[in-house]
């Protein structure tokens, strides 16, 4: 790492931030095109309530950008100079760039759903199952209409799948009417359930799994794989691991904040790891 004063700072807040992989995954990149002089990105612990300090200081600093994540991705919006349309849409924004001192926010999570998912399959037409139809969901929802796929949301509670497939455009699942998700190509998954402390629960029984399906996880564990994208690949499905959404929200991201093009092996290697 070659720091000077020329350096420009990016990073990430959150509460809590300690577990982010944010920093070794972008310092890798710079790192990789040799811009390590000229960027450098670290983990801040930022609370809500200290959030309009913070921005204070991104401006005070000319901190270069920031990216958001948990719980910070829609208080954020009220203190920036600049939402784009997207980010509106999705009603988040999990990146922010100072540019000459106006502060745009952005949403590269929906980037993050759509590359690794177009790598194995076109979406245009087909039918994509979103479990869950809280915060996360709504980059998803935003990425599959996108894409003029078809959108199918299943939830817990049903009234809040009815009103995200009223605002995007989708269908929502009665409770148990599962016959349709077997006969789906992609199920995306954005409930809780794999994380701590649900990380022994699955949010579809196995049963409804088929080798057709592309299952697609966005939580990520420590460990690898959730416990439902282990029964997805028993069934014989294509599993496609949270971390690689991860990594394209950061990638996208890292072109915001530098302009370059992002090393992708480099910044996925960090991951891997
Ligand atoms: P995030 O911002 O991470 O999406 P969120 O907005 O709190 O977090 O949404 C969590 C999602 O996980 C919701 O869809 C929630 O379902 P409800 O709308 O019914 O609350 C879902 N979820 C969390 N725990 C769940 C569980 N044990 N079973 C089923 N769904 C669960």
């Amino acid at each position: 790492m070659n720091i000077s004063a020329k350096t420009k700072i990016c990073m990430v807040i959150g509460d809590p931030i300690e577990h982010s992989l944010s920093p070794e995954m972008h310092n890798a990149g710079y790192k990789k095109l040799q811009i390590d002089t000229e960027y450098v990105y670290v983990a801040c612990h930022v609370k809500v309530s200290d959030l309009s300090d913070f921005i204070k200081g991104v401006r005070a600093m000319n901190i270069r950008g920031v990216s958001c994540t948990i719980p910070h991705k829609m208080e954020i919006m009220k203190y920036l100079d600049k939402v784009d349309s997207v980010a509106k849409k999705i009603g988040a924004v999990n990146t922010i760039v100072n540019a000459n001192g106006v502060l745009k926010g952005y949403n590269t999570d929906w980037i993050g759903i759509v590359t690794p998912l177009e790598k194995v399959i076109s979406l245009q037409n087909k039918t994509i199952v979103l479990l869950g139809a809280g915060g996360a969901a709504r980059a998803v929802a935003y990425a599959i209409t996108k894409k003029k796929a078809k959108l199918i949301i299943y939830n817990r509670t049903f009234e809040k799948a009815k009103q995200l497939a009223k605002e995007f455009g989708g269908e929502a699942l009665e409770p148990n009417a599962f016959e349709k998700i077997k006969r789906a190509d992609v199920i995306i998954n954005t409930t809780a359930i794999g994380l701590h402390p649900q990380e022994n629960e699955t949010p579809l029984p196995k049963e409804l799994l088929t080798k057709n399906h592309i299952v697609f996880d966005i939580v990520y564990t420590p460990g690898g794989t959730t416990k439902f994208l282990k029964e997805a690949r028993k069934k014989g499905a294509k599993i496609i691991v949270g971390t690689e959404m991860l990594l394209h929200q950061g990638t996208a991201q890292f072109t915001l904040f530098t302009g370059y093009d992002a090393p992708v092996d480099a910044m996925r290697k960090v991951l891997e790891k």
